[in-house]
């Protein structure tokens, strides 16, 4: 099997409001392999951007956060905020929706990704600044020695987020999170930033953790998958083993309202994803599930291997077998 880059364990994150506690993650357990590219699903709300900030460090410090994420064998809970800017970068980097934000707008974008080097590598300025050049390049800039004295409201929306990417994988680190990459950009800009990513991913060996709405995507770049819901993991497994044969009533509903050639008709999730001040006992899914039974209102199911995938549903092995409504 292969090395784990990322191991999390039972991470639980509660944010303090004026209204109450929201108990945005509630015992996420998962692992990243090494080289592998992980796609995160899941309704809106369900804590897929809160688990990977909470694994990084950049929740505020509102943000109740307790459990285990271990990097390459390193414990990160409990680490400083000036440990773990050393970690981000060098180990692991994140990226988000939308790119802007992530760019300083008065520098030029060669000079951010020589801040980045030099920040983690020992490199003189013309060692730096020809390597921003080649990781422009190697992101798919044309033009890229030009381009680097470029300020990035030069740059297209697809193109700022290629910059971003450069700038996250400039010290080569084990780890990428994309958060919701693609998602500002349109059909042919999203396809081409996902190549991007799965190259960095297949060239250099980075492991990638995708999150993402969009089944589609997951399909088409993914290894393995996890399903969240509420706030926990509710499936995970291989791409091909998830879409094809599904346990979980939750994964099931999600497959059954993505738009699919030859069928007329989508069926949504019935009902709405809970108000995460007051998840519902036990199996959070249980209020939207054709399947429940009294016996899903009392335990929070933990995640169990049943038919090669991890699933997290007491009834999984009482199941109708899985069909695409048409
Ligand atoms: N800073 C915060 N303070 C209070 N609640 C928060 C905060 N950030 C997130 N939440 C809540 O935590 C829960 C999980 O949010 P999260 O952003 O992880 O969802 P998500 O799965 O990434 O959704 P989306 O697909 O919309 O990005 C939500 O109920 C959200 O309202
Ligand atoms: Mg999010």
């Amino acid at each position: 099997m292969a090395e784990k880059i990322l191991q999390i364990r039972n991470l639980r994150v509660t944010f303090e409001t004026p209204f109450g506690q929201v108990f945005a993650v509630r015992g996420v357990d998962l692992d990243v392999e090494e080289g592998e590219l992980l796609g995160v699903v899941g309704e809106s709300g369900s804590g897929k951007s809160v688990t990977f900030l909470a694994a990084i460090g950049l929740l505020s410090s509102r943000a109740r956060v307790t459990g285990s994420v271990v990097l390459q064998g390193e414990e990160l809970i409990g680490k400083t905020p000036q440990q773990m800017r050393s970690v981000r970068g060098r180990l692991m980097a994140m990226i988000f929706q939308d790119p802007l934000s992530a760019l300083n707008p008065v520098h030029r974008v060669g000079k951010q990704i020589v801040e980045m080097l030099q920040s983690h590598q020992n490199l003189t300025n013309k060692q730096a600044a020809t390597r921003a050049v080649e990781l422009l390049d190697l992101v798919g800039i044309p033009q890229p020695e030009q381009r680097s004295n470029q300020y990035p409201h030069e740059f297209s929306g697809g193109m700022r987020q290629r910059v971003v990417i450069a700038i996250a994988i400039a010290n080569n680190p084990k780890l990428l999170i994309a958060d919701e990459p693609t998602t500002a950009l349109d059909v042919t800009v999203q396809a081409q930033i996902l190549e991007v990513i799965k190259r960095v991913q297949q060239q250099f060996g980075t492991a990638v953790v995708l999150i993402t709405h969009d089944l589609g995507v997951i399909a088409r770049v993914a290894d393995r998958v996890d399903v969240m819901y509420a706030g926990r993991n509710v499936e995970q497994g291989l791409v091909d083993n998830l879409y094809d044969h599904p346990s979980h009533p939750y994964t099931r509903g999600l497959l059954s309202s993505i738009p699919q050639a030859g069928k007329d008709r989508l069926t949504p999730i019935r009902g709405f994803p809970p108000n995460m001040m007051s998840p519902p006992s036990g199996c959070a899914f249980r209020t939207r599930c054709e399947f429940a039974e009294p016996s899903c209102e009392v335990d929070i199911p933990e995640l169990k291997m049943f038919n090669d995938l991890q699933t997290a549903c007491l009834r999984a092995h009482q199941l109708p077998s899985f069909q695409v409504r048409q």
